[in-house]
C-alpha cells in the first residue's frame, strides 16, 4: 500500500495528489525566490540605506530646501521626495521624457507606498529606510503619483502630481 505520508490527513487519493502538488509548487517558489534572492542579491527597494525618519529635517539630503529634482553630470536625474501624512513633497514634480531618474524617497512618519499608474515606478516607503527606484518616463502628460499602501485615514487624499514634459535638451 501507499507510503504517503499525507495519508494520515487525508483519505482520498486524487486530494492527497493534490496536496502534493500545491506542496511542491510552494517549495519550487521559495526556492527559486531563495536562488534569486541570494544569486542575484534582489531585495526590497530599500536599499538597506538607513535614515532616522523624526529627523529628516535636519538631514542633508531630505531637508526641506533640497527635496525636488536635480541634474546629474551624466545627465541623468535624481529626484528627492518626503512621503508624509498626507502627501507627497514637493507635490509637483516635472521631469524631461526619456531621461534615466533616479527617485529617493523617505517617509517622515509610517509605512507609505508610491505607485504611478502605467509606469514601472511602484515601491513602498519604510519609515527608517531610503526607498530608491530607477526609472525612465517614456510618455508626456501628467500622471498621478499615489500613495498604495493604508497609511491612515487621508490616505485616499495622499498623492501629487508628476509632470513627463517634452525633452527640451534633446539627446540626453
Ligand atoms: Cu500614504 Cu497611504
Amino acid at each position: 500500500m501507499s507510503i504517503d505520508p499525507l495519508r494520515y490527513i487525508c483519505e482520498d487519493p486524487l486530494e492527497r495528489k493534490w496536496a502534493w502538488i500545491s506542496l511542491i509548487l510552494a517549495f519550487v517558489m521559495g526556492g527559486v525566490l531563495g536562488f534569486y534572492a541570494l544569486a542575484s542579491n534582489l531585495h526590497p527597494p530599500s536599499n538597506v540605506e538607513t535614515i532616522d525618519s523624526s529627523r529628516l529635517h535636519l538631514s542633508e539630503e531630505f531637508a526641506e530646501d533640497n527635496l525636488g529634482v536635480k541634474s546629474n553630470a551624466d545627465g541623468s536625474l535624481t529626484i528627492t521626495m518626503v512621503a508624509a501624512r498626507y502627501g507627497f513633497y514637493p507635490p509637483r514634480i516635472e521631469v524631461p521624457v526619456n531621461t534615466p531618474v533616479t527617485l529617493r524617497m523617505a517617509s517622515a512618519d509610517v509605512l507609505h507606498g508610491v505607485h504611478v499608474p502605467g509606469t514601472n515606478m511602484t515601491t513602498m516607503v519604510v519609515p527608517g529606510y531610503i526607498s530608491e527606484v530607477n526609472t525612465m518616463f517614456t510618455r508626456t502628460g501628467e500622471f498621478s503619483l499615489l500613495c498604495n499602501e493604508f497609511c491612515g485615514l487621508g490616505h485616499d487624499h495622499m498623492w501629487s502630481r508628476l509632470v513627463v514634459v517634452e525633452n527640451s535638451a534633446g539627446g540626453q
